[in-house]
């Protein structure tokens, strides 16, 4: 970028000086970027500017975002109480608009930038803010300057104010054809499912929008999104629950996302449909989402017969952004169906984690309708709103119609802020002692515990830690082998770290912990409260530290939904985790050998299979004559023990063969691979090559003999 003297003088700046007046979309021409190392040919008086562009907050300013690259003039030298001026060197207005960005004080004539013609002010803007708080963040202005074409013109940024907000800040001062940004305000009738956006991948260039419906003050949802003229995909606002309804969509927008907001439309459909569940790097036997970002899952609850998956969602982009509840409903755990978005970000701020339960009207003063509500227990993201000033609380909303449309409650939130970042309420019923528990994530490695005996009313019982882990609690008792009489709790966080101890409604007291349960991708799951046949269900997300499923217009994917038992191993009482039985119904196509020793050099059976979608199913003798034993998935992902250190690809800790057996079952989907061994998980996400073979044999240290192997293709679950 160059300073302001640089270009007025530079050959650009004559070559497009001299251009026809404002023809149509000519090049933006920088009337100043505070890119540089002075003011240039800038008249400076007073203190308040310093002597040269700013590089951001000055000491004693609150954060200051939205400036163009690394510099701006910012009237915060000295503080509030200092004065100054910056005046511009006079240059002839080219185009239709000036754009800029402003942000600071709101006082007519003395925090203010003005556009002077022949003496006299024709135009001026000031910042936003004029009681303490607010924010120091800058915005788009734009001035029609179309009727002053061809005049000589100065701009005059002023801070002739002390005291609370007595500064200005300006950048990025241009001349445009398009005004920087055009407030937007349509209506839509909502006659089809889908409101419509073209945007591109990335968060850069996001526009905050605003949806409220007809006859209502509180927008329904906000977002930050980035539409584009020339969009990477399609995304859309799922308002399958408000047919009939008018939709009002508001907003600031670049004048030159015109085109792009014009393609804003109600409709049946969305450009990629077509392609939905079939796209190259979809998975197709995890849940993932239609559209957009997927973390934590969310709310999973059981209701008459179906299964519910709430997950952290951004309808919107690629990346983390927009928290709201995405929802989708299955028969079996497998076969989703999703449906809106059951909580959207709005005045209360992000909607993060949390849980859901089935709630009796005996057991809640929440005004439900029937005999029973499915209720859904979240964190207020207050920090995200648009409303300054809030911060994370936690809060409630229910369903009357068993989970198609929620209200939030009116009285939120049920939890003020605790401390910290605290978050990820996960409330279940503690039958014995007649109340409501809600396990909260607080700060570091603390979570709180709180009970209530109505839902609405909550007091803290007591605290617990699981070292070096933090945020997204489970809490709930397993039995010790099945057996009933015999139980332990089990006080999980989001890295897969637990404590066992016991719980008496009140107090946890730790037994043993943390001992670490997943490996490599999962995070931040949690399990089902009432699953049927006293199963504990759990699903996690797959988060990835790369690039994602790059290149598709959805981002990551859940774990296998996986059941917990509490087993005794040597001793020990350990979390066993299997995949949930529901997966074998997948099964299309099954090779199985048995009783077979394969040496380094022998053809390996599993070379002739081919798909991208399958389950391997072994007993591995562990006394095996190879010090490694095990697979290798696409030709990069090994899923290998090794006896040295006991240790199988990518879980960091030992792992003992039982009775002298590996039993392995790992799971590949397209984009995703997970390993079962001796109640183990370890999750990954990998690279499909063409042309390599999805899985071989590793026979790197000798022979391995194998008590048993298959493999099974399995089938997608959205055909
Ligand atoms: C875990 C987490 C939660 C939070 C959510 C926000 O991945 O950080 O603690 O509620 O994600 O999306």
């Amino acid at each position: 970028m160059m300073s302001p003297t640089r270009l007025l003088r530079s050959p650009l700046f004559l070559l497009l000086s001299s251009a026809p007046l404002l023809m149509a979309a000519s090049p933006d021409l920088t009337i100043a970027d505070f890119e540089g190392d002075s003011f240039g040919d800038w008249k400076v008086s007073g203190d308040a500017f310093g002597k040269a562009p700013a590089r951001g907050a000055l000491p004693g300013q609150m954060p200051v975002d939205g400036f163009r690259d690394r510099g701006l003039a910012n009237g915060f030298h000295g503080g509030d109480d200092a004065e100054g001026s910056l005046v511009s060197p006079e240059f002839k207005i080219e185009r239709k608009f000036i754009n800029f960005l402003i942000g600071g004080g709101k006082f007519p004539g003395e925090t203010c930038i003005e556009l002077k013609v022949d003496g006299k002010t024709v135009r001026s803007a000031m910042g936003r803010n004029e009681h303490p708080g607010g924010s120091e963040r800058l915005e788009w202005e734009s001035w029609d300057v179309s009727d002053l074409a061809g005049k000589n013109a100065t701009l005059h940024i002023i801070d002739k104010r002390k005291g609370t907000w007595g500064h200005l800040t300006v950048d990025h001062l241009v001349q445009s054809d398009a005004p920087a940004t055009v407030a937007i305000d349509k209506e839509f009738v909502v006659n089809q499912r889908y409101l419509i956006w073209p945007v591109s991948k990335g968060n850069g260039e996001r526009r905050r929008f605003f949806g409220t419906l007809d006859g209502e003050d509180k927008p329904l949802f906000y977002s930050d999104i980035a539409l584009s003229n020339n969009p990477d995909f399609w995304v859309f606002t799922d308002l399958a629950n408000y047919q009939g309804r008018r939709i009002k969509i508001t907003g600031k927008i670049p004048g030159n996302l015109a085109a792009a907001w014009e393609k804003v439309a109600i409709s049946a459909t969305y450009p990629g449909e077509e392609e939905l569940y079939k796209e190259p790097l979809r998975p197709q036997y995890h849940f993932s989402s239609r559209r957009g970002w997927l973390n934590d899952p969310n709310g999973l609850v059981w209701k008459d017969g179906s299964w519910h998956l709430f997950y952290q969602h951004n309808p919107y982009n690629h990346g983390w952004d927009n928290m709201h509840w995405g929802h989708a409903i299955s028969p079996d755990l497998f076969h989703w169906k999703e449906g809106p978005d059951a909580l959207m970000p709005d005045p209360e701020g992000y909607m993060y984690s949390g849980s859901g339960f089935v709630v009796p009207k005996s057991k809640t003063s929440l005004p439900i309708k029937g005999s029973e509500a499915l209720v859904l227990a979240y964190t207020s993201e207050g920090t995200h709103s648009y409303v300054p000033g809030l911060k994370a609380t936690q809060s409630l909303a229910w369903s009357d119609d068993g989970g198609k449309t929620f209200q939030k409650y009116k009285g939120n939130p049920v939890l003020p802020h605790q401390v910290g970042g605290n978050r990820d309420p996960k409330v279940f019923w503690h039958e014995p002692s007649n109340h409501w528990v809600m396990p909260l994530y607080l700060d570091g490695d603390e979570y709180g515990l709180y009970t209530s005996k109505d839902l609405v009313k909550w007091d803290e019982a007591s605290r617990y830690r699981i070292p070096t882990d933090a945020e997204c609690p489970d809490f709930f008792e397993l039995p010790v082998e099945g057996n009933a009489k015999e139980s332990r709790w089990v006080a999980w966080g989001a890295q897969g770290k637990y404590m066992l101890g016991s719980f008496d409604g009140k107090d946890f007291k730790v037994e043993s912990g943390p001992h670490q349960h997943y490996f490599g991708a999962a995070y931040a799951g949690q399990s089902y409260d009432n699953a049927p046949d006293k199963r504990r269900v759990h699903i996690g997300w797959m988060r990835d530290t790369g690039a994602g499923i790059n290149g598709a217009p959805f981002n990551l994917q859940m774990t296998l939904p996986i059941d917990f038992t509490l087993r005794r191993i040597d001793g020990k009482l350990r979390l066993w985790s299997e995949p949930s039985a529901e997966v074998t119904k997948l099964r299309a196509d099954t090779k199985e050998w048995k009783d077979f020793t394969i040496s380094p050099g022998d053809a390996d059976p599993l070379s002739d299979f081919k798909g991208g979608q399958f389950e391997i199913e072994a007993v591995i003798d562990a006394k095996s004559e190879s010090s490694e034993m095990g697979f290798v998935i696409f030709g990069e992902a090994p899923a290998i023990w090794k006896k040295s250190d006991q240790n199988f690809s990518g879980a960091a800790g030992a792992l003992q063969p039982m009775d002298g057996k590996l039993n392995v079952r790992i799971f590949v989907d397209t984009v995703s691979m997970e390993v079962f061994v001796n109640g183990t998980y370890v999750s990954r996400y990998i690279r499909q090559t063409p042309g390599i073979k999805p899985a071989r044999i590793a026979t790197g240290g000798g022979a391995v003999h194998f008590d048993s192997l298959k493999i099974h293709a399995l089938k997608s679950v959205w055909k």
